[in-house]
Order: structure tokens, then sequence, then C-alpha cells
């Protein structure tokens, strides 16, 4: 692990950032949270959190349980998802209230789905899920992208308590099997093909290569998004539309499943240091209030609000907050299928015109995008319903979160930065648009009740204004509980730098306001275009190519992507390498993970760096990635490896193959 905190992100422009932007009096005085919201205790805050926002079918009686590693919240307490998200605002009455509105990549291709018709979808999903043979219990994978089933789908399971992992619809067949058999998911929900800028991409093809190296799943249950072709295996796939219209779209003919607080409801796996992805453990009840606490306060979300998440659902950004928290506070939202450059590059702002949006929340990385395609898509349309802006995924620099303020918010709206992890299951660090005054560049202060601290290497408080690692000291409601089927793991990632901490795994510094600011990952996760990538993720992937004999990953910084993953390969039996063989390489790695981990540049050498221990000299090839001069290679077993990794890395910039 590095130890080197300060060359994650460059501290100087952020020392210089001197802008605040206190609160407009006009929001503050509407805000849902309020300055006394930071006065409550843990439990106090949580249980009264828990019981106003959730319906129990019982009531819990103890609010924690914390015996470090591990914590439970709300024992005793029977709930169930489905029914807090969907089935309470249609009892309410408010089943004519917009869900969501959804819009297909290609234009036109709309829809309106309300509270009483989202009911419907999900009771008659649960139906043929339950006619599949899936019971409370059974683990079932979701391979989807952006439609109207993929929420679906996971209320679906939560209704009748089935626990389901959702894997990005961009990842490749081996990281699908990979997360399908070790949940040993025994049903696997995925559609033909969905839409991509403007292509057709199979979904089913690569969700039956992935199959085929997971014995556990049964059963595919295939919803028809394009009516494209696919293979087919008739004692195995079944199209949902044939078994829909066999059953039931009456609630009562599929009860919403009583559930622990504790149990089960999603993993959801993210890269972490090894090869192998973790599958974070979220559980019910703790869970849901966490996001929908979250969701209320930070978005000040009304209750005519229309709010969209740009995020996909594969991650822990839609799980959270385009999906669970939202709907359990009963909020409208817009989802959108497809790229934000199709058919142009207003795309996003001719959504936030249509339906009046009045929150939006994206990654940085969309925001730069957006700052290099220039303003003048942003002014085509009247974005004046917008009255409150977020971020999240990665540290968003100055001038991104003017720029997204000025020309998106209009020069008006508070814009939230939101610092978490799909570990804390919801936002850790953040403002609270009506009380706290924004720092471009500062996630700012914590959630009420979060204890986050900043600690050097041996676990002491760091002063104000130096950069440290970021822990946590006290457990919160959505917090993971655990590393699927892998105890060990967990306390050694999280629990064992220091004592009964959460050691984060990011870098920060908190200025003399006990403001925080995010420095990036001190491990070796990389942060690309908001995507949490592991460098040995990708080196496992390069090494597997029959030609690679060594390969070494590191990031690198990137205007637009935060990050970009740079590789530095030797080849087998001498081979000097060819920008063709990169392409392959980039393919591989692709076919291996997903396209968001090829990387960005291939650099050949005959040799890697190395200490004399053997050990790949990370902190040098980074240097050289960022084209920084070289620090001390004494203890490299032969310098002039270093000089020829240098000359050869200078030379691939400028010829990416893209
Ligand atoms: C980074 C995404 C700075 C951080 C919700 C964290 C951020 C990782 C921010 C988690 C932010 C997320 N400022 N860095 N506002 N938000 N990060 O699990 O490095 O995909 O550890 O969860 O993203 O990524 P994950």
């Amino acid at each position: 692990m590095s130890t080197d905190v300060t060359t994650a992100q460059n501290i100087d422009t952020l020392f210089l950032e001197q802008r605040r932007y206190p609160p407009p009096p006009e929001f503050a005085a509407q805000a849902n949270a309020q300055p006394d919201i930071y006065d409550t205790d843990l439990e106090t805050f949580w249980a009264r959190e828990a019981r106003a926002r959730l319906s129990w079918f019982k009531d819990f009686d103890t609010v924690l349980e914390w015996k470090p590693p591990y914590a439970k919240w709300f024992l005793g307490g029977k709930l169930n998802i489905a029914y807090n998200c969907v089935d309470r605002h249609v009892e309410q009455g408010r089943g004519d209230k917009v869900a969501y509105f959804w819009e297909g990549e290609p234009e036109d291709d709309r829809k309106e789905i309300t509270f009483a018709q989202l009911q419907r979808d999900v009771v008659r999903f649960a139906n043929v899920l339950k006619a599949l043979g899936v019971k409370k219990g059974t683990p079932v994978g979701i391979y989807m992208g952006m439609i109207p089933e993929l929420p679906v789908a996971m209320l679906a399971c939560t209704r009748i308590g089935a626990p389901f992992t959702v894997v990005f619809g961009g990842f490749s067949a081996d990281s699908l099997s990979g997360r399908l058999n070790d949940m040993e998911c025994e049903l696997l929900i995925t559609q033909d093909e969905g839409w991509r800028r403007g292509n057709r991409v199979s979904l089913k093809a690569t969700a039956d290569a992935a199959m085929a190296q997971a014995p556990t799943v049964k059963s595919a249950l295939v919803v028809r998004r394009t009516g494209g072709n696919v293979a087919w295996e008739d004692n195995r796939d079944h199209w949902y539309h044939n078994h829909a219209g066999e059953v039931s779209d009456d609630p009562a003919s599929c009860p919403c499943e009583a559930m622990d607080s504790e149990d089960l409801l999603y993993l959801l796996y993210t890269s972490g240091t090894t090869a192998k992805p973790k599958g974070i453990v979220h559980t019910t009840a703790g869970y849901l209030t966490g996001v929908s606490t979250t969701h209320h306060y930070i978005f000040d979300v009304k209750p005519d609000s229309v709010y969209r998440c740009a995020a996909d659902i594969g991650w822990v950004t839609g799980h959270s907050y385009i999906v669970f928290g939202p709907l359990c506070n009963g909020t409208t939202g817009v989802i959108y299928e497809g790229t934000p450059d199709f058919p142009d590059k207003d795309r996003w702002w001719s959504i936030i015109e249509r339906y009046k949006v009045d929150i939006l929340y994206c990654a940085p990385t969309a925001i730069r995008t957006h700052m290099k395609w220039g303003p003048e898509y942003a002014e085509r349309h009247d974005l004046s319903s917008l009255r409150l802006l977020g971020t999240v995924g990665e540290p968003i620099n100055p001038e991104a979160w003017i720029w997204y303020r000025d020309h998106v918010g209009g020069g008006r709206t508070p814009v939230v930065d939101t610092w978490w992890q799909t570990e804390t299951g919801a936002i850790m660090i953040t403002p609270l648009p009506g009380i706290t005054t924004l720092k471009p560049g500062s996630a700012t202060k914590p959630f009420p009740t979060i204890d986050p601290v900043v600690l050097d290497e041996q676990g002491n408080e760091v002063p104000a204004g130096q950069g440290g690692y970021l822990a946590i000291r006290k457990p919160w409601p959505s917090m993971l509980r655990g590393i699927h089927k892998a105890h060990d793991r967990y306390v050694e990632t999280y629990w064992s730098k220091y004592k009964d901490m959460y050691f984060v795994g990011d870098g920060a510094r908190v200025d003399e306001d006990g403001d925080y600011w995010l420095l990036g990952r001190v491990d070796d996760v990389m942060n690309v275009s908001a995507h949490r990538i592991s460098t040995i993720e990708v080196e496992s992937a390069l090494v597997d190519h029959p030609k690679v004999a060594e390969a070494a990953v590191c990031g690198r910084s990137d205007p637009q992507t935060g990050q970009a993953i740079v590789a530095f390969v030797t080849l087998k039996g001498g081979d000097p390498g060819s920008p063709a063989m990169a392409r392959e390489l980039r393919d591989h790695v692709g076919k291996r993970i997903g396209k968001i981990a090829s990387p960005a540049n291939i650099v050949f050498t005959p040799e890697l760096p190395k200490t004399r221990s053997g050990k790949i000299m990370r902190r040098l090839l980074r240097d050289v990635a960022e084209n920084r001069p070289l620090g001390d290679t004494t203890t490299l077993a032969d310098a002039a490896v270093v000089d020829e990794i240098s000359r050869r890395a200078k030379e691939d910039s400028g010829k990416d193959e893209g």
C-alpha cells in the first residue's frame, strides 16, 4: 500500500481554493435539514429516522448492537423493502404519482410509470420469479441495462425476500460469471440487447458466455428490449413476456415477505486490492434507513420534486439513489437508458427541461465531459427548474464544480459534493444544502452522527491542514455487514489498520473550519470515470494473455476521467511490442473485465523496475506515468530499466490507440 497520501491528488490547487458559497437564505428557510439536525446522538437520531421514514410490520426493540467489526441495526424489527418503496405509497393514495419517467435511448421511446403501475409490474415480476422456483433466500443475479425492468426486478426480489446481485451491464462474461459463482446464483435475469450510442449491445450473448461458466445458474429470465435475435437454450432460458401473461399482477397474489432487519438484501461486488472483487454485504433495515434519510436531507427532496440521478443502477449510486432511497421517499425519478451524446450532446439537458427536473446528481467525470463539449449544449435548454446539484464518485476539481454551478445551475443552485463508497451504502461526508457553506472541491462535513477522523500511519490524529488516512470511528446503519464468504479479508481490508475503526482506503485532509478534502485512494485501487478498478485485477487480465510475461498497472491523472490506466508490459521472448499488440491487449482486458478497465496507455518494456527483493516499484511507475521527474532509483535491481521505461513512456504518449 502506498504511504504517500499527497501523491493521490494535486493538493496544491485545493489549498488555494478560497471561494465560499453560503446557502441562499431562501433555500435555508425551506430546507429539509435545519441546523439542529447535528444535535441528536447516534442511536436517537437513527431510531427516529427509521420509525419516521420506514413502515414496519413489527417495530424493532434494539437500535444497535456493535461488536466490532460487525454492527447490527434495528434488531427485532420486521419489514419489507418493496412494501416500503412501492405498496405503501399506493395504499396511502399516491398511486397516481409518477415513480419513474423513463426514456430509452431512441428518442420518443418514453414511459411514465406511476406507483400503482410499478406495484403491478413488481407483483407480476415477483410472481414470474416464483413460478421459476425463486423463494425467500434464493440468490438471483441481474445483468441488465437501464430499462424499467431493472428496478422492477430488484424490487421483485425484495418482495419475495430473494437476495440479489446486480452486475453492471458493461462487465464482461468473466466478470459476470465470477460474481454469479461467488454468490451461487440460481437464476439470472437479463435482457436481449440494450441501446448504446445508437448501437445494439448484446447482453444475452455475454450472459450466455457467463452462464457456461456458472454451474449454479439453472435458469435465465430474459426481458425483451430491442427484439434482436439471441441464441436460446430451451431448457434454461425463459422470455419474461411469455411468463408475464400467465401470472397475476394483483398485490394480494404475492404478499410482501416479512424480512428481519438484518436479512441479506443484496451483494454488490467492488474492486479491492486483489484480483478477486469483494462481495459487499448489505442488509435490509439499516440500509433502507440510511439511504432514505440521506436522500431526504442532502437532496432536499420535496413531495413534488422530479429527481434525476445519472448513475447506472449497476453501481452503488444507482442502487441507493435511483432505486431504494428515492422510492422509499416516494420521489419521482427520471431514468435514461443511453449515452449523453445521443443523438446530440444536449440529451441530458433536453431531459432536464422536459421533466422539469429540480435535482440532478452525477459524477464529476460527466461534468468534465460536458465542459469539454462546451456550454452551448446546456444553453439550448431551459434549466431553470433546477434547484440543487450533486456530485459523487471522485474528487471534483474546483473548475468543474464552478462550471457545473454556473452553466447547469444558472449560478443559483447549491452543489453538494457527496463522499461515500459501496461499503458505506449511503452518503457519509456531504454538505447539507440549507446549512453548509460550500467550498468548491470539498465534501465539507460529516453527515449527522457520522464520525470520521484523519490519522497518520501510527493512528495519531493529524493536525488541521495535513493529509492522512481517513477512518470512521462509530458504526452507521447502512454500513457493510462484511464481505460475502470472506471474513478474514473483511477484517484485513477494513479493520486491521486501526483498532475498531473502519479504514476507508482514501486519503483526506481536514481544514481549519473542519471541512473535509478527499485526496483519492491510498491503496492499489484506481478511480476511472468514477469507477473503482483494481490495478491487480487489470494486471492479472494482462498476464493471462499468452504473449505477456509480466505486467504492472497504475493510474495517472487524466483531465477528463479523473484517472486513466497505464499498463507497463513485458512480452515473452523479448518481443518489443507494437501498436497492434497494444490493441490486442486492450481488447483482451476488455473481454476479461469490461471495457472500462482497458488501459489508456500501454508501455512495452523489456523489464519492470523491481527492488532487490523482487517487488515491482509501483511508485516509480506512477512517476513515469505522470511524467514526473523520477525519484530515487538506487534500490532498483537494474537502474537502466527505468530510463528505458521512461523513454518508451514518452514515445507512447500521443499515440494512444483509444
Ligand atoms: C471515491 C461510489 C472524492 C473515493 C459512491 C471512494 C470520492 C470511492 C467521492 C468509492 C467524493 C466517491 N469525493 N472521492 N465526493 N465519492 N469517491 O465504491 O475514492 O464506487 O473510496 O462508491 O470513490 O467508490 P464506489
